[in-house]
């Protein structure tokens, strides 16, 4: 077994992880410094030659000890090593335990953007303990809980108002008021890429919120964090929605009262231009023929599919009012 850490994780958590393997002979537990900036070819060739100098081989399993850049790194080395190992997630952000640690994604950054480079890959296993979660810092927790909302909007209405009710438990970490709900987002987005392993159609309902928060935290150089860029995008791409005929008002509203509830932000912060939000959507990498697409919600708990999948192409002007709506009301 090969450990891969980020350092704070490393510090923090491997000898826990390390005393957990019984009798497993551990080769190593490589770190690199925490932090995005760390998602990079570079780092992992650095893993890479230390696994190899370490003898890891082809019966050896990669367990990936981390948040979401640890779980993407280390199920990439995974996937090339030796032609590809096995590797196991062992989650410890929220983030990575509701989202980046399941699916088989795995990949790096480059820095003409994220994600470029990477794999389908699948953990053999999914490893969250909730004690490991205890340690986050409180602002990586909104993160994780923007991506549990964007669950409940795809798939499930009643586990977000379940949400809203937990909400002080969720956003303190209790390990009793965490297990229900982090099951519920993992089943469901399980289940979606259970479907549609490769995002050929039904695994692109996972980016609703997202062309707007990509947007959002591209206009802002990346001050904004992502999770707080996805409540927002949820909120603006519900109000697109309405627009476009698609959702109830009623039923954007219910999203924007429960992300308030949540203590999220319904709308981008005031210094960011709409019309820059809009021209930022335009390189999305999700796009096709160079038009960015939204997945867009018909009600809460239930994406609207149209005649190319669940990638909606939206008018230009229907963006801008929408971006300009929530500014208007919210900021
Ligand atoms: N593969 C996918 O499907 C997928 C999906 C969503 C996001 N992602 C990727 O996930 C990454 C973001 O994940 P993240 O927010 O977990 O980032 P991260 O891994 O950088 O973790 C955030 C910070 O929290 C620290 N941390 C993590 N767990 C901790 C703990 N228990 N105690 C103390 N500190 C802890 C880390 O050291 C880091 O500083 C992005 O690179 C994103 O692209 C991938
Ligand atoms: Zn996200």
């Amino acid at each position: 077994v090969a450990i891969v850490a980020d350092e704070t994780v490393a510090s923090l958590h491997a000898a826990r992880v390390e005393a957990a393997l019984g009798g497993a002979p551990l080769l190593a537990t490589v770190s690199f410094p925490a932090g995005e900036k760390s998602k990079t070819r570079a780092t992992k060739e650095r893993i890479e030659d230390e696994l190899v100098e370490r003898g890891l081989g082809r019966d050896g399993v990669i367990v990936a000890l981390g948040g979401g850049v640890t779980t993407d790194l280390a199920g990439f080395v995974a996937s090339t090593y030796l032609r590809g190992v096995p590797w196991m997630a062992v989650p410890t952000s929220l983030l990575a335990a509701v989202d980046a640690a399941i699916g088989g994604k795995t990949g790096v950054d480059t820095p003409l953007g994220k994600n470029l480079i990477g794999s389908f890959h699948r953990p053999l296993a999914v490893l969250i303990d909730l004690d490991l979660l205890s340690t986050l810092p409180r602002e990586e927790v909104d993160n994780g809980l923007a991506e549990m909302v964007k669950h409940a909007v795809i798939a499930d209405a009643a586990y977000l108002e379940e949400l809203v009710q937990g909400a002080d438990g969720i956003r303190a970490l209790e390990p009793e008021a965490l297990e229900a709900p982090l099951r519920r987002s993992v089943e469901i987005k399980a289940a979606v890429v259970h479907r549609d392993p490769e995002e050929q159609d039904e695994r692109q309902v996972l980016n609703c919120g997202h062309t707007i928060a990509h947007a959002i935290e591209k206009t802002s150089s990346f001050r904004v964090r992502h999770g707080l860029a996805v409540s927002s995008g949820l909120s603006v791409e519900a109000g697109i929605a309405c627009r476009l005929g698609i959702l109830d008002s009623e039923e954007r509203d219910r999203l924007r009262t429960a992300l308030t509830g949540l203590g999220l932000p319904v709308a981008p912060p005031r210094d960011l231009a709409p019309s820059e939000i809009l021209a930022a959507t335009a390189v999305d990498k999700k796009g096709r023929k160079g038009r960015p697409r939204y997945a867009l919600p018909e009600a809460l708990g239930r994406m609207a599919r149209g005649p190319e999948g669940y990638g909606l192409e939206v008018e230009d002007s229907v963006v801008l009012a929408a971006l300009e709506e929530t500014l208007s009301c919210f900021a």
